[in-house]
């Protein structure tokens, strides 16, 4: 689908986020994995989560919607099923390592595929650990999906330095690792997302400024009542267009305040945006509030690449905000956003380009010469059937003279299905 933009003059109005994408899957593989009853409310009818929930299914779970929940009679550990089909992990990575793990963990020989952009990235980094843990795994040209998974020996433990800060590849090993009789510990020195270890309680210990997260069969998966909070990586499109946009204010409500994820908000304020949080509170085991944006006068910033971690999903989006901002800016350390849904570099620097703008792009991130009066006629947006690329170019395209198109528009609704209502319903027109 073509989507056509017409610039707005402001924004204004509450937004309704999508329930966070990563909770939900983590929540749906959980209530697999616990031996009873769990119960999800407001879990996410977005694509990513939604493919999970069919493969928790395949695996044996009973899923019930009552009174707008998910009630969800897990197998427990041990009573896995083998699907009967191949597990489809759509467009998410995080289905797809996520569960490898804890296939490789229950023993269960299957098959996961994706679509074009999941069978396009890496699965080297959960090969080889899973692998040393006794898994046997056949990959297209040993890194891509479709893979193969099967484990003939018995589960081995692992102490595993996490190579790169990927909360997919921790979560994935640490998923296996809940199997074995024998401990496994996965050792963070860039604190990545950290909803498995908080979910599931584990065991986390802080040694010598590095995190070391333990798990075993003999950490109980806990009995829980799940609440999924806005995604926060859903909430970061509106902070960046109320900030660029003149005399917005817009209410973001109910949004997901995990401190792993929410770095774009302080930098956001270092570079001068009009950020309030509101009523924060915790919903189950993590942290949520409301935030209220205005559109102010932005500053260059550069950004530490330690925090990339903490805002690798919002990276596209807060590139659209430097182009705004007075001076020049720049994101390094930032090499793993190749890896994501498509290249997001080159993809940003696409965007970046189809306006006209002055960026250089580095292998490892983007250098963005700002500009608060930046202005553009109009651009034709490749999303390159990434969400939210699809969504920081919608962004961009409101700040445009006329109207903007962006491809592949639908692809918006793998974390985020009623965007593109919610842009319209926000929109002040010019
Ligand atoms: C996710 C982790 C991140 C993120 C992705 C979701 C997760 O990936 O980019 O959208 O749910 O664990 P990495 O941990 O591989 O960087």
């Amino acid at each position: 689908m073509i989507k056509k933009i017409v610039p707005a003059s402001s924004l204004k109005g509450e937004v309704i986020l999508p329930p966070d994408k990563s909770i939900s899957q983590r929540a749906a593989i959980f209530s697999l994995l616990y031996d009873g009853i769990s119960e999800v409310g407001n879990y996410s009818s977005a694509q990513d989560p939604q493919s999970t929930l069919n493969c928790v299914q395949q695996l044996g779970a009973v899923v019930q919607e009552r009174d707008g929940k998910l009630v969800i009679k897990g197998t427990g550990r041990k009573q896995l099923k083998t699907p009967e089909k191949d597990l489809d992990c759509g467009n998410s990575g995080t289905a797809m390592r996520l569960l490898s793990g804890v296939l490789v963990g229950a023993g269960i020989s299957t098959k996961l595929v994706g679509d074009a952009s999941l069978s396009g990235r890496t699965m080297t980094r959960i090969i080889n650990p899973l692998e040393q843990m006794g898994a046997h795994i056949l990959a297209r040209n040993l890194a891509y999906a479709p893979l193969f998974i099967n484990r003939n020996e018995p589960l081995k433990p692992l102490k595993f330095d996490l190579p790169i800060p990927s909360a997919q590849l921790k979560s994935c090993i640490l998923l296996a690792g809940l199997f074995g009789e024998e401990m496994t510990q996965v050792i963070e020195i860039l604190p990545s997302r950290d909803h498995t270890e908080r979910l599931l309680n584990l065991d986390q210990k802080l040694v010598q400024g590095r995190k070391i997260i333990s798990a075993s069969l003999s950490d109980e998966i806990p009995e829980q009542s799940y609440t999924i909070p806005g995604d926060f990586s859903a909430a970061a499109f509106w902070l960046v267009a109320g900030a660029i946009q003149k005399d917005a204010e817009l209410l973001i409500s109910n949004v997901g305040l995990n401190p792993t994820r929410n770095a774009l908000l302080d930098i956001l304020g270092e570079m001068g945006a009009d950020i309030t949080i509101e009523n924060e509170r915790m919903e189950g085991a993590e942290p949520a509030g409301d935030i209220i944006v205005k559109g102010s006068d932005l500053k260059a910033v550069d950004i530490d690449p330690k925090m990339i971690p903490n805002c690798i999903d919002e990276l596209p989006i807060l590139a659209v905000a430097m182009l705004f901002a007075e001076g020049t800016s720049t994101i390094s350390g930032a090499e793993e956003l190749r890896h994501k849904e498509t290249d997001r570099i080159m993809a940003i620097s696409k965007m970046l380009k189809a306006v006209e703008s002055s960026f250089e792009e580095k292998e490892d991130g983007l250098i963005i010469h700002g500009d608060p009066e930046f202005a553009f006629q109009s651009a034709e947006f490749e999303s390159f059937h990434d969400h939210r690329i699809a969504m920081a170019s919608a962004v961009l395209s409101l700040k445009g003279i006329k109207e903007s198109s962006i491809k592949d528009a639908e692809s918006a609704s793998v974390s985020y299905p009623t965007f593109w209502k919610d842009l319209d319903k926000l929109r002040v027109e010019s």
